[in-house]
């Protein structure tokens, strides 16, 4: 009998502090930097994103979104026996923000660890755990993607402060005999470290470098949607599918207008594809749980159906995954 990994639930959690285009914009022209709605609708499709209170992190967020995701799935978070959190802002250097998650929900115990592939994170947190979940090293695992990206934004950067927002998504990865998880397809390059980065670090007690987020988003655009392309293609043709078959295309949101792009290059309607980044803005690793969780919710989304969830972000990584409700 083939083993599977199957989402039996899944949950998102958005910090109350919601600001619309134009609230962000009146806030930033106070410290003379000015945008406005016009433009980032036009050029992003953003109209709003959340923003988390000061004291509030990763974990905080991830713990949300987990318990959600728990409950959807009647599952009690003593039966988990693996955490993985998707994160580029975690709680502290270390130790991970899966580690403090475990610990708030009461899961102790069960392995927890932190992947660091940005935008991608979700999607490599997902392959990983259905991974460990086929080889039986798991059997409940849970995924999350867990961000508060606004605690990395440059406001004096109108390019790049208006982009982001704060959330994290969740789902539970259970064992199954019945497909699950159908095919996934990771990959990374290294020699675009530069185009999408924080280039800060700890030293000796003190912060070196700049820990805000730089980002060249006319070089991020045109290399984001080839590779989205390529990593769709891959994993719909390891598991013997075409884009046709798919009734629901889930990807990273980060601007509405790569989500059209990717679309057309598989011949997709735009009806197909799962949109939130106009009240989420981009969540970075946050932004596919929390797109799906809310499609799931909402009803558009039904257990059965095909969905191909796909990332990319700094490093830069990218990917795919393939999966039935
Ligand atoms: O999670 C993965 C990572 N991120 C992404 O996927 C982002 C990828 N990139 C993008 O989404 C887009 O490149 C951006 C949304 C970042 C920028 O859109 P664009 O259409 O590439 O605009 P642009 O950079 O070519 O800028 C056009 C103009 C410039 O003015 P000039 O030089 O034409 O006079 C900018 O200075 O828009 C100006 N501009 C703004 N104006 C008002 C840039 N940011 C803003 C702003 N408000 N916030």
């Amino acid at each position: 009998m083939t083993l599977y990994s199957r989402i039996t639930g899944t949950g998102s959690y958005l910090p109350p502090h919601r600001l619309t285009n134009a609230d962000l914009a009146a806030e930033l022209a106070a410290q003379g930097v000015e945008t406005s709605d016009d433009w980032i609708v036009e050029r992003t499709g953003i109209r709003a994103r959340h923003f988390a209170a000061p004291d509030v992190c990763s974990s905080d967020l991830g713990l949300e979104a987990a318990r959600r995701a728990l409950q959807a799935a009647e599952v009690d978070a003593k039966d988990i026996d693996l955490i993985i959190v998707g994160t580029s802002t975690p709680d502290m250097v270390f130790p991970s923000t899966a580690c403090i998650l475990q610990n708030k929900l009461g899961a102790n115990g069960c392995a927890a660890f932190d992947v660091q592939a940005v935008c991608s994170g979700f999607i490599y947190a997902l392959s990983i755990a259905d991974a460990m979940i086929k080889t039986g090293a798991a059997k409940k695992a849970l995924v999350i993607g867990a961000e508060v990206f606004s605690r990395i934004l440059d406001f004096k950067d109108r390019t790049t402060c208006v982009l982001f927002g704060d959330g994290a998504g969740a789902v539970v990865l259970e064992a199954s005999d019945t497909p699950g998880i159908l095919a996934s397809d990771l990959h990374a390059d290294g020699k675009h470290v530069g185009i999408l980065c924080v280039p800060g670090h700890v030293s000796g007690g003190n912060v070196l470098g700049k820990p805000l987020l730089k980002m060249d988003g006319q070089a991020v655009f045109k290399l984001a949607v080839g590779l989205l392309d390529g990593a769709a293609r891959t994993t719909l043709a390891k598991a013997g599918k075409t884009a046709a078959d798919i009734d629901w295309l889930v990807p990273h949101q980060a601007n509405i207008r790569i989500m059209q792009s990717t679309a057309r290059k598989l011949k997709l309607s735009m009806d197909k594809v799962i949109v939130t980044v106009d009240q989420h803005g981009n969540t970075s690793a946050a932004s596919i749980p929390l797109a799906l969780d809310a499609a799931v919710r909402s009803g558009k989304v039904k257990p059965g159906e095909l969905l191909l969830l796909e990332g990319v972000g700094g490093g830069f990584t990218w990917g795919a995954v393939l999966l039935q409700l």
